[in-house]
């Protein structure tokens, strides 16, 4: 008998950043973090898991098929997930001796995403969610999507707040083994419902730095970041507050804030790291001037470890916003002409 479960994660973009970790191994954040889950519709990874005692036979490792790629799931993060799950699920079998003993049987897990890997976009956050929440749901596990963010932390830190919907933060926690630093729903995506993303994809292929080793060096070598550290716990309390008021104003002006705070970081970084390039602040500029020129805030832009361009925007605003954005990028070099949206797309 082959047991098998599949299911979604999507993707998520921090407005309050996650860059540094106080313990490499287990993921754990020098900062909390706050992001908002993009439509599963747009951006996602699906993946289906499945695991029986014949495969004990054929294939005794666990192993994943990425993208139609088989791949050894023999990193130290993968390891750690599994073995968090596999921990979960035995402990379910030995107070029902009843169950089958899936915590033993070899794991085949298949992923894939909806969206050009390539492109740059958040795929990890997506991709450990999913593992998760596929492992978790053949397992049958008890556990909320909360205490199942503490293990796709360990995948990847920014995976954790990609098991809830919404506005979703991440709390840093103080504990050493890591027990209190979990993803913590702000606000549901009904919440909001006018809030919208549009995803810039900067067509400049460039080669990045990872976010893994780019944080750590900044930890070891950045003044600035010693400021950031002590600057983000108030930039969340105000965050959190923006969105329960729906204040787009505020969340606007904290957003870009913190996305030039976290570049600039990255900038005092030794040796520097680049992530934003010249095609990046064209977007900038395009959306300085349109706030500008509309005489208030109608979005507000931040990047990741890459030169992608994520805009914010409610979506009264999307005809004059696309309009402008049309007349101030269209036809620039370094933009691909196609955005991964429209604003009947990309909800939150
Ligand atoms: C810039 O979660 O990819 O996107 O924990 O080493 O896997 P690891 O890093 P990762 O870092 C994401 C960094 C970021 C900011 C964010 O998503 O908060």
């Amino acid at each position: 008998k082959i047991y098998r479960a599949s299911t979604t994660a999507p993707v998520n973009i921090a407005v309050i950043k996650y860059w540094g970790k106080r313990d490499p191994t287990l993921n754990l954040p020098t900062n909390s973090s706050l992001s908002v889950t993009l439509s599963q519709s747009d951006l996602r990874t699906h993946t289906t898991a499945s695991c029986s005692s014949t495969y004990r036979k054929e294939t005794p490792e666990d192993s994943l098929l990425l993208n139609g790629k088989l791949e050894p799931l023999t990193t130290p993060r993968s390891i750690a997930c599994l073995r968090s799950l596999r921990a979960l699920r035995s402990e379910l079998e030995s107070t029902n001796p009843s169950l089958p003993k899936l915590s033993t049987y070899p794991l085949r897990l298949a992923s894939s995403n909806n969206f050009p890997t390539a492109a740059g976009l958040a795929s990890s956050a997506a991709g450990f969610a999913a593992l998760v929440r596929a492992i978790a749901d053949l397992y049958e596990l008890p556990q909320s999507p909360t205490e199942l963010s503490l293990i796709a932390r360990q995948g990847s830190g920014s995976a954790c707040r990609s098991l809830l919907g919404g506005y979703v933060a991440w709390d840093k926690g103080s504990r050493d083994d890591g027990t209190d630093s979990c993803a913590r729903l702000v606000a549901p995506k009904s919440h909001w419902p006018e809030m919208r993303a549009l995803i810039l994809v900067a067509s400049a292929e460039q080669k990045s730095v990872s976010s893994t080793a780019g944080m750590q060096t900044t930890v070891k070598t950045s003044g600035l970041f010693r400021q950031r550290v002590e600057a983000v716990p108030q930039r969340m309390l105000e965050m959190e507050k923006a969105i329960r008021e729906k204040d787009f104003e505020a969340f606007a002006e904290i957003t870009r804030k913190e996305s030039n705070s976290f570049h600039a970081t990255c900038l005092d970084t030794d040796p520097p790291i680049f992530y934003m390039n010249e095609t990046s602040k064209m977007a900038i500029r395009a959306v300085e001037a349109i706030n500008k020129e509309a005489g208030r805030t109608v979005a507000t832009y931040t990047f990741d470890a890459g030169p992608n361009c994520v805009i914010y925007y409610l979506e009264k605003d999307w005809d004059f916003l696309a309009a402008k954005l049309d007349l101030a990028l269209d036809g620039k070099e370094g933009w691909s002409k196609e955005r991964t949206s429209d604003a009947g797309g990309l909800g939150v």
